[in-house]
């Protein structure tokens, strides 16, 4: 028998105490890990609480300085910003616009808390009255004219004050023309961090509802099929390759597999989005009494953490900033 056997070898021996537990506790998780999502809409004078999503509202937009400040204040270092608009039209024009409700509540938030980094999704499914990602052309997202679109949006949301540009839109090239729109305006140090393996989930339908984009069809033409991991590779590979700063795999804990691999194959910072559906699971179980929330938020997140994920979209941010991991 090896030595290197029971009875000699007894994990257990590390795992007698609280104390040894977390001596030996090999990932942490920290609120400066996490960026916390927000929905902004025009015209409307009170929240909007968002019933499948419990605990989270759309933030009116005269409200957002004082909400701003109020993250800020639980400790968020770092929120994404996304617009409920009441202006759509085919394009997604709206959000490109120097008054339009994307620069505006930009620059609302900037104003409010300069220190907060403001992350800006970049797409158009917000701002678009058929609810696509993109230009529509022939029953179809249009790739090149939605990626002019997308570099134009991203332009004005840094002069807005957004810090980071997040294209979540699937289209092939965006990051290097949003990359490309970005130098030419001058805004050469302004990261992207690319929704680079973004997969066409079920998981999203909460986001849908809270951020008003009803959609007759569907995205798999543009995001991934959830059967593929290599392709995904192939994805996020290609959006560094375009100059992405940050790599996001997307949704999270059921493409952990995905990140895992990720990790293995470029050195860029990696971030993972937990998304609308897995709020809504963990939230719905743990009021029907069937999970503990806090500690199933904490295996999660830590699941992400493990897999290699250097930062967290999630809408439990600001729980964890306030109550602790
Ligand atoms: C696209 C975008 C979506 C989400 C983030 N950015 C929706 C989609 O791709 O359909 C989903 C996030 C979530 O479900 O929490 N602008």
């Amino acid at each position: 028998m090896s030595k290197d056997c029971f009875p000699h070898t007894r994990l257990r021996r590390l795992r007698k105490t609280e104390t040894l537990r977390q001596l030996m506790r090999e990932t942490s998780v920290s609120t400066s890990d996490l960026i916390y999502p927000i929905f902004v809409e025009e015209g409307i004078d009170a929240p909007q609480p968002i019933s499948s999503m419990p605990g989270v509202s759309r933030i009116p937009e005269k409200n957002l300085a004082a909400e701003i400040k109020a993250i800020q204040a639980d400790g968020i270092k770092a929120v994404m910003m996304f617009g409920v608009s009441h202006k759509k039209d085919a394009t997604g024009s709206d959000s490109w616009k120097s008054d339009g409700l994307l620069s505006r509540m930009i620059k609302r938030a900037k104003d409010a808390a300069p220190e907060l980094m403001i992350i800006s999704d970049t797409c158009f499914c917000e701002y678009t009255d058929h609810g696509h990602c993109g230009v529509v052309d022939g029953g179809h997202v249009h790739n090149d004219m939605t990626i002019t679109n997308l570099a134009k949006q991203a332009v004005i949301a840094v002069q807005a004050g957004a810090d980071m540009i997040a294209p979540s839109a699937m289209m092939d090239g965006q990051v290097a023309a949003i990359r490309q729109g970005l130098d030419d305006a001058g805004f050469i140090d302004t990261p992207i961090m690319a929704y680079s393996s973004k997969f066409a989930s079920s998981f999203y339908g909460p986001f849908r509802a809270a951020a008003g984009c009803d959609l007759k069809g569907d995205r798999k033409a543009y995001q991934m099929d959830s059967m593929n991991s290599r392709e995904a590779l192939r994805e996020s590979l290609l959006d560094e390759a375009e100059g992405a700063d940050i790599l996001m795999v997307k949704p999270g804990i059921a493409y952990l597999d995905v990140l895992a691999k990720l990790r293995e194959r470029t050195l860029l910072p990696l971030a993972m989005y937990q998304v609308s559906g897995e709020y809504a699971m963990i939230k719905f179980a743990a009021a029907a009494g069937a999970i503990d929330e806090k500690r199933v938020v904490r295996e999660t997140i830590g699941a992400m953490k493990r897999a290699g994920a250097d930062l967290i979209i999630t809408y439990f941010a600001r729980d964890i900033a306030r109550e602790g991991f």
